[in-house]
């Protein structure tokens, strides 16, 4: 394996058929519903830009063609944009496209988180890489996948990046045991073990591995001998686990504040966020906010 200083690419697979947003995702891709005014894949794509990784492996299926569009250059719209002296806005879309380098790998049937990285090994090749789920957006400085490759140069193993959740959500997530006999720093674990979506009872830990991770060549073996889970998909935890068997992993708890925005509730907090953080919008929207009636319900 060639252990190259750092990471050069960043997998978004974006295969996933997004049936929580049904119907909006019936003919619209769930990467390009907008938080506030710019699609949710793009905070990630800007994410691991700002993190020095502008090699962007974008994992597509059937119905996706909205991404690629999203991050090919739009010569129409600059040079109408240029015509009438619209700068800043032509600045702004140039900024989508100029600082990457994109790269899209067809994942013909939606068979798993795990069958969409497999599909990126002739791209990847024998070196470590990055990769980000967009629907968890974070926001923190430094970037959430910098504070990672950082924790990655130092163990020179995968990193997954976890979160601390409430007791009564360790059963939506891949929950770690760790092994801390060894003093690995401020927020970095050995894994011990990884267990899918455990009963409360039986979760070792409230550490969640959240969207982000540093993986290693190694795991495209992993996740070829692993099979597949009661769903018929292959699952990237299940392919993880058995890479523990032949190496140690690391968990990082990230610096940041995380949305899921993949699923209604979060990408809802998510948009009240984001706009509060722009200078734009936040004094009126916050004074909309503060005029609203809370105990509006769906019966009043
Ligand atoms: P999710 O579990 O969120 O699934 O996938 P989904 O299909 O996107 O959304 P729901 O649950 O039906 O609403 C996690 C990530 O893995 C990608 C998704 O696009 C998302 O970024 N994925 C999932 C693939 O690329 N391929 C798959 O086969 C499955």
């Amino acid at each position: 394996m060639r252990m190259t200083a750092t990471i050069r690419r960043a997998v978004f697979p974006a295969a996933g058929l997004g049936t929580r947003f049904l119907p909006a995702t019936k003919a619209q891709p769930k990467e390009m519903l907008v938080l506030v005014d710019k699609p949710v894949i793009q905070y990630g794509v800007e994410e691991a830009v700002q993190s020095g990784v502008p090699n962007i492996v974008i994992v597509t299926g059937r119905g996706k063609n909205a991404i690629e569009d999203h991050f090919d250059v739009a010569v129409e719209l600059e040079s109408f944009l240029q015509q009438r002296g619209k700068d800043a806005l032509l600045e702004q879309i140039r900024k989508i496209t100029e600082p990457i380098n994109v790269a899209y790998v067809r994942q013909g049937e939606p068979l798993g988180l795990g069958h969409a990285v497999l599909a990126t090994r002739n791209l990847i090749g024998d070196e470590p890489f990055a990769v980000i789920l967009g629907d968890d957006v974070i926001d923190a400085s430094p970037p959430a996948l910098r504070q990672m490759i950082e924790v990655y140069e130092r163990v020179r193993g995968p990193v997954l990046a976890v979160e601390r959740v409430a007791a009564e959500e360790v059963s939506s997530y891949g929950i770690v045991a760790t092994d801390d006999r060894e003093d690995l720093g401020r927020r970095v674990h050995r894994v011990k073990d990884l267990v899918e979506k455990p009963p409360l009872d039986r979760a070792p830990s409230n550490l969640a591995i959240i969207g982000r991770y540093i993986l290693t060549p190694d795991i495209f073996g992993a996740l070829e001998a692993t099979a597949r889970d009661r769903t018929g998909e292959i699952q990237l935890t299940d392919g993880l686990r058995r890479l523990l068997r032949e190496r140690p992993i690391y968990v990082y708890e990230i610096d940041g504040v995380r949305h899921d925005t993949g699923n209604k509730l979060g990408f809802l907090k998510a948009i009240v966020y984001f706009a509060l953080r722009r200078p734009d919008l936040a004094e009126p929207f916050r004074r909309y906010l503060e005029s609203l009636d809370l105990k509006i319900g769906v019966n009043t």
